[in-house]
């Protein structure tokens, strides 16, 4: 790669494209803030979908997305279909602005089985089917969902998610909700630098905050309200409709995956591998309580935000009176995850 210094920036020779697809503006937002992280002295070029005709004069190109029904939108994967094989020879990245950015998350709704949602885990479809793009980084920042702006459609659809989403959503009450978690696009900006660039990551980067946060109150009626309220890492929860705990200890992925296979042999249960990604590992914990098999729902993930640190979700949809079983042993996998100090409060 050839290199070059001007004052105190070096300029990398190659040439980025960002093409978003955003539905109220979002991914706009962060498409310029990226931009602006990378350096305005590289190139990058920041293209809404509709302004690309073609990819072959870049050397990279980073995808950003709306999510929409767990997925990238559907322009976005008619437009790496169209491009598939300039794709596959250049450097590639993904990232998405989504509502819910917590890569423990598993959402179970009335008429689906329960399944891993959130952040980076909306980008596993658009990988399994295109599988010769590897992308170099991939991110799930979370976003921006503003109420009254929601077309009619939208606005049913979100209703009705929150009306059957057995956790709750954030944004009831809200006019504006926002999930965006920032050091998620200054982690995912400096990997580009770093990894396409071969800079350095830059520092000071909150310098640039601006791009995304704004005087908008959370809700017009209410100004105590507010937009953002980042998830408790560490919670337990037992209502009529879920039992769910989630911790957080010193370590890595490989550390949170053999202290819940040590629990899931102690405790005499089947540890089911559903989906595994670098960042988390999606199980069905499945044990018979009084003759009765039920899954627990455990998810172990790393986050950009919180470096050193493993993340351990656990989820019962059972009734309270079926699941007195789960709890006890969701509270002995608490015991060991914990033990030697590596719990982090
Ligand atoms: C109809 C609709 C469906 C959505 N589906 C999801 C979803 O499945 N998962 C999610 O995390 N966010 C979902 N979102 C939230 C958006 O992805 C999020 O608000 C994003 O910041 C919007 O980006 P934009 O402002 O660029 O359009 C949905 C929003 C709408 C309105």
């Amino acid at each position: 790669m050839i290199l070059f210094c001007s004052g105190f920036s070096q300029a990398s020779a190659k040439k980025g494209l960002l093409v978003y697809d955003s539905i109220y503006g979002s991914t706009v937002e962060t498409a310029y803030w990226i931009k602006a992280i990378i350096g305005h002295e590289q190139h990058l070029d920041v293209k809404a979908l509709p302004q690309v005709i073609t990819i072959k004069p870049y050397d990279y190109i980073i995808i950003g997305s709306v999510t929409r029904n767990e997925k990238p939108s559907e322009k976005i994967y008619k437009f790496v279909e169209e491009n598939k094989d300039e794709l596959e020879k250049k450097e590639v990245c993904y990232y998405l602005n989504c509502g819910d950015s917590d890569e423990t998350m598993v959402l179970k709704v009335p008429g689906q089985s329960a399944h891993l949602i959130a952040g980076r885990s909306y980008l596993i479809d658009i990988q399994e089917k295109f599988p010769e793009i590897k992308p170099v980084a991939i991110a799930g920042f979370g976003g921006r969902q503003v109420q009254p702006s929601l077309g009619t459609r939208d606005s049913i659809q979100i209703w009705l998610v929150g009306k059957l989403a057995k956790e709750g959503v954030g944004w009831e009450g809200l006019d504006i909700w926002e999930s965006l978690v920032m050091e998620r696009v200054e982690a995912f900006s400096n990997e580009v630098r770093v990894k396409i660039l071969g800079l350095e990551p830059r520092e000071n980067v909150e310098q640039f905050r601006g791009y995304w946060t704004s005087l908008q109150p959370a809700s017009l009626t209410n100004p105590k309200l507010k937009k953002f309220k980042p998830k408790p890492y560490t919670e337990h929860r037992s209502t009529g409709r879920i039992y769910f705990a989630r911790s957080r200890i010193k370590g890595d992925l490989a550390l949170g995956i053999s202290l819940l296979q040590k629990w899931a042999k102690e405790a005499g249960i089947d540890l089911r591998e559903q989906v595994k990604t670098f960042y988390n590992v999606y199980y069905h914990a499945v044990k018979k309580y009084e003759g009765e098999e039920i899954t627990i729902h455990v998810v172990p993930a790393t986050l950009p935000e919180d470096p050193g640190n493993v993340h351990v979700s656990f989820r019962c949809y059972e009734k309270p009176d079926k699941r007195k079983g789960v709890e006890e042993d969701v509270t002995k996998a608490e015991k060991i995850l914990w033990a030697d100090g590596k719990k982090v409060e």
